[in-house]
């Protein structure tokens, strides 16, 4: 059986990473193909149990090491005992953030060093990369307005409490490591309504499709 493909979302806080994740995974199953739809930090259940110790609480609580570690595990078990298993298996997997992340938030923005966390994803996590990864740009007072306006949630701010130039500095960090991965990496204008925004995604999922075929 050929691997299932691999696709991430990234972008800030509140670029409409799970709604679009939500709905490609609903398209990819209309048309018969097995997906999982999973999240990060978290997806396994001793993943989300360091999901809640790093997405919660005091801003300050750990410092940036210590975050790029507790990423760093939780990622080698998500990949470990659910990600690559179901790529193996033929699954496509759709993941809510994945590596870029902490290449952003710890490294171009928290000042970890670039080179120490790609050789942690590369000795902890395989150096394990998606196939494709979807990154969603909007404006930061957007992102920032659409998340506090979300109800749900509401125990996990603690990267939303960051000021606006963290967020400004996620923004500007994504957008170059799109410039520097053109081979995986596609920018959507997150502004656009969910439904242009779907068919945005949709023409680059649809030649993963072919690309399967
Ligand atoms: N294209 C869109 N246009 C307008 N609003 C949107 C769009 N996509 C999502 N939203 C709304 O914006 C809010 C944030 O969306 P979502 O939760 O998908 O973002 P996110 O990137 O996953 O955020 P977080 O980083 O906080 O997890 C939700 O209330 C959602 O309904
Ligand atoms: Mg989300």
């Amino acid at each position: 059986m050929k691997k299932g493909m691999f696709i991430t979302l990234e972008g800030g806080e509140g670029a409409g990473k799970s709604t679009l994740a939500q709905t490609l995974t609903t398209f990819l199953q209309a048309k018969d193909i097995g997906v999982m739809l999973t999240r990060e930090p978290g997806g396994t259940k001793e993943a989300e149990a360091i999901r809640s110790l790093v997405v919660s609480g005091d801003k300050d609580r750990f410092d940036p090491i210590t975050e790029s570690l507790l990423f760093n595990a939780a990622r080698r078990h998500h990949l470990t005992h659910s990600i690559l298993p179901a790529l193996e298996s033929g699954t496509w997997v759709i993941c809510d953030r994945f590596v870029d992340s902490t290449l952003v938030y710890q490294g171009y923005v928290q000042g970890v060093d670039i080179d120490f966390l790609k050789k942690l994803h590369h000795d902890v996590c395989e150096d394990v990369f998606p196939d494709l990864t979807l990154l969603l740009e909007v404006p930061v007072d957007i992102g920032l307005y659409r998340a506090h306006r979300r109800q749900h949630n509401i125990s996990e701010t603690r990267f939303e409490q960051k000021g606006h130039e963290f967020h400004e500095t996620v923004r500007s960090a994504f957008l170059e490591l799109a410039q520097q991965h053109t081979d995986r990496y596609c920018v959507l204008d997150g502004t656009l309504s969910e439904n242009d925004l779907t068919q945005a995604a949709m023409k680059y999922i649809n030649s993963l499709l072919q690309q399967h075929n």
